[in-house]
């Protein structure tokens, strides 16, 4: 059942009718970093959900201009382009979502840790913004490195008195797509069919696809199971170096992205059958925030599903132990540069 919904829905707008006029329409999107390469194809499959009825766009440059095209679709949302640090707050005003991929991408030889100077500060800015304009909202963090970004957010909400951990979130969702595409040609199964968890951060070892857990059941031999996890683990700079300086994957996270979005106005619609993986504070293990399937509801974060960090396999019980450390560590550098401000 997980997304199984998100493109079919897309596939439901049907102009043709008055059916977008439906009231389903009724939920606010921010997108901070709006102009990007993320932030363009990412605003064009909002703006394609029945369930939004207005988009505010911002940037630090270009962002009108994207903003102008995108009003031009005859879907139900209003589009509207805020630029630069004076529009932020009226761009954040009632939003019940707030999505930011704000920041810089990596370059061949970089990781992700590289992106934290630039994208701490841009982070740590967007959302004490976000906690004086939109306390209530959902928030979705985009912008490397997620790992430490996320505890940056948290920090900063708690600072303002607003935090709310089942409202937070860092989107791994690329990794669960990426999962689903590489184990369906390695299997030979039919694409929406196939559903992987995968649990842990958003960077090299911390990423831990649980193979052994795949929906259909599939057996998946060892030597599989060690191939698929270092293509999943290394996605983000397979498409890193085949864009040779261009950026990293910007269509791909768009498309997952925009399925995490679906999936969190379904839950504030109140759709009780919403389950992503994602990013959050957690208690399932003893790292505080960590990535698992996790049950959204109008609240947020509504469960944490126990049952895939109880049942793993030797394999995936000794890779986990193996990224502990490492997520631990970019747990605390984040929340040691929020401290270190104040
Ligand atoms: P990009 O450079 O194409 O776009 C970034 C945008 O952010 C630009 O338009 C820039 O003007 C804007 N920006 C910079 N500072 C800003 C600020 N203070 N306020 C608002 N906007 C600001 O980069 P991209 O390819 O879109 O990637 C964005 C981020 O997403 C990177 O950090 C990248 O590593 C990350 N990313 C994450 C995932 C994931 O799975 N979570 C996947 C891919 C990329
Ligand atoms: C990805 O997974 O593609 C992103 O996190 C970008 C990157 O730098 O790997």
């Amino acid at each position: 059942k997980v997304w199984e919904s998100f493109k079919p829905k897309l596939g439901r707008v049907d102009l043709s009718t008055k059916s977008q006029l439906h009231p389903q329409a009724c939920f606010k999107v921010a997108v901070l970093g709006a102009a990007g390469g993320i932030g363009q194809p990412l605003s064009l499959l909002i703006k394609m959900s029945p369930l939004v009825s207005a988009l505010h766009l911002y940037d630090i440059a270009n962002v009108k201009g994207v903003a102008a095209d995108l009003s031009h679709c005859n879907t139900p949302a209003q589009v509207l382009g805020f630029t630069g640090e004076s529009e932020l707050a009226n761009s954040l005003k009632g939003v019940d979502l707030v999505v930011i991929p704000a920041g810089i991408p990596r370059k061949p030889g970089m990781t992700g840790d590289d992106l934290f100077n630039v994208n701490a500060s841009i982070v740590k800015s967007l959302v004490e913004a976000v906690a004086d304009n939109a306390p209530d909202a959902f928030i979705h963090i985009i912008s490397n490195p997620v790992n430490s970004t996320v505890p940056i957010a948290a920090e900063v909400l708690k600072q303002k008195g607003v935090y709310d951990p089942k409202k937070l979130f860092g989107v791994t969702t690329l990794d669960v797509v990426r999962a689903n595409t590489f184990v369906a040609q390695k299997k030979n199964l039919r694409l929406m069919d196939v559903d992987v968890p995968v649990i842990g951060g958003h960077s090299g070892i911390t990423i831990l696809p649980l193979l052994s857990r795949t929906q259909p059941l599939v057996l998946i031999n060892n030597k599989e199971t060690e191939e698929l996890t270092a293509r999943i683990q290394n996605a983000g700079t397979e498409v890193v170096e085949a864009k040779a300086g261009a950026g990293s994957a910007t269509l791909s996270m768009a498309y997952a992205a925009a399925r995490f979005v679906e999936s969190s106005l379904r839950a504030l619609d109140g759709d009780g059958d919403v389950y992503e993986c994602a990013y959050v504070q957690s208690d399932l293990t003893e790292i505080p925030f960590f990535a698992s399937r996790v049950k959204i509801g109008r609240k947020g974060v509504q469960a944490l599903m126990a049952s895939d960090v109880l049942e793993m396999s030797d394999y995936e019980s000794e890779k986990l132990a193996a990224l502990k450390p490492e997520l631990m560590a970019s747990i605390e550098k984040g929340v040691a540069f929020v401290h270190e401000q104040t």
